[in-house]
């Protein structure tokens, strides 16, 4: 039997939460002067929650005192969290629980990974935890995407090379990481943004089963690149 890792990004691939990240980083950006787009949002995707705040005081040209950095990091998680709160199975992206089902069915190793330090209370919100071999999240890392680490160390729990991993990702910074770490990267979004992924599709709806027999298989594979390497 033919068995592979699949290691799923949690925000925007699993759950749409990057609606809320949206909302709550702008409150904060705003509340200091700070303008906050959908342009910029999308750099903030797979981005840790301490260099989201660097990148966003860059933009509005601000510095803090360290002790300042910590609040305002504290102030977005609570108003985050309060989103998080509300949200139920309801909240999963369409045919995700689908996959990972069929995935399980046909006996393959299952990990998350994530940048989110939120990610195991969201899993259990949704009622997803208990279908994942091994979770990496951002408590366990101390390198952030484009880094590759999340995925190794997802590989290493699931006893398996990272070229037999496959990635779903929906930020470029995920998509390259997976790169880097020679793992089939597969972007879930938009093809202008995610184009450096070995495949996209919009959705899970958009994914067949025969696809994902054939990432099984091994008939699938990865796109050679040139050029990998870490620029954030
Ligand atoms: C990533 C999100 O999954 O997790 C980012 O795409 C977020 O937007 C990062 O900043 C860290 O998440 P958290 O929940 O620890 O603040
Ligand atoms: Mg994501």
């Amino acid at each position: 039997m033919f068995k592979k890792g699949f290691i799923f990004d949690l925000d925007g691939v699993i759950v749409d939460t990057a609606k809320y990240h949206f909302l709550a980083w702008k409150k904060l950006a705003n509340s200091i002067g700070v303008d906050f787009s959908e342009v910029q949002n999308e750099q903030l995707k797979g981005v840790s929650r301490v260099r989201s705040l660097e990148k966003i005081l860059e933009w509005g040209n601000k510095t803090l005192p360290e002790d300042e950095f910590m609040r305002l990091m504290a102030m977005k998680n609570e108003d985050y969290l309060t989103y998080i709160n509300t949200m139920d199975a309801s909240e999963i992206l369409p045919d995700v629980s689908k996959t990972l089902d069929f995935l399980i069915k046909k006996g393959q190793a299952i990990a998350l990974g994530s940048a989110s330090k939120n990610a195991t209370p969201i899993l259990h919100k949704v009622n997803l935890f208990q279908k994942f071999d091994a979770i990496v999240d951002g408590n366990d890392v101390s390198k952030a995407k484009p880094d590759p680490e999340v995925f190794l160390i997802g590989a290493k729990l699931l006893k398996m090379n990272p070229e037999d991993c496959i990635v779903f990702e929906d930020s470029v910074a995920g998509v390259q990481a997976a790169n880097i770490a020679n793992m089939i990267s597969i972007g879930i979004g938009e093809d202008d943004v995610l184009h450096e992924a070995d495949y996209i599709f919009k959705d899970f709806t958009e994914m067949s089963s025969q696809f994902l027999e054939d990432l099984i298989s091994g008939t699938i594979k990865k796109q050679p690149k040139n050029n990998l390497s870490i620029n954030n």
